[in-house]
């Protein structure tokens, strides 16, 4: 498929921006201060915090933010289990009550549970963080993703 560009000038703190490429939906989300420094404090809840499995992001995408940008996260907003959409929760906790959920991605079909960077919680179905597309930016506000 074509390469889709995104505009992300007006998008705000907390907002998700949603695009289609390849039959996927690829989800644009800007991050808080609050959240991009609550997410290295949740590496032993994660099965793979460091993003080591190579399937599941670009090479230039690593470590704990997942994204080129640190605000910036770029995400197929697809569950890795079964392909459900999950939901963005980025303050709402879940059930069951989880002391150490600190806002993210919640999938109604089987509860799998990942963190504002995509990253998957241990004990949930899904076996592996979500997926980070290719994508760049052409300019400050434009992002290329394909
Ligand atoms: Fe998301 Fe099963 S499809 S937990």
């Amino acid at each position: 498929g074509a390469p889709v560009t995104a505009d992300i000038s007006a998008l705000q703190e907390g907002q998700r921006l949603i695009l289609e490429w390849r039959g996927q939906p690829i989800w644009i989300v800007k991050r808080s201060k609050a959240i991009l420094d609550a997410l290295p404090t949740l590496d032993t809840h994660l099965r793979d915090p460091k993003s080591e499995n190579k399937d599941q992001q670009p090479s230039y995408i690593t470590g704990e933010l997942r994204s080129i940008k640190p605000e910036i996260s770029v995400l197929v907003g697809l569950c890795t289990h079964l392909g459900c959409s999950p939901e963005m929760k980025a303050e709402i906790r879940p059930e069951p009550f989880d002391p150490e959920w600190k806002g993210g991605y919640f999938c109604p079909c089987h509860k799998s549970r990942f963190d504002m960077a995509g990253r998957v919680f241990q004990g949930v179905p899904a076996p592996t963080n979500l997926v980070v597309p290719p994508h760049h930016y052409e300019n400050d506000t434009t992002i290329i993703i394909g």
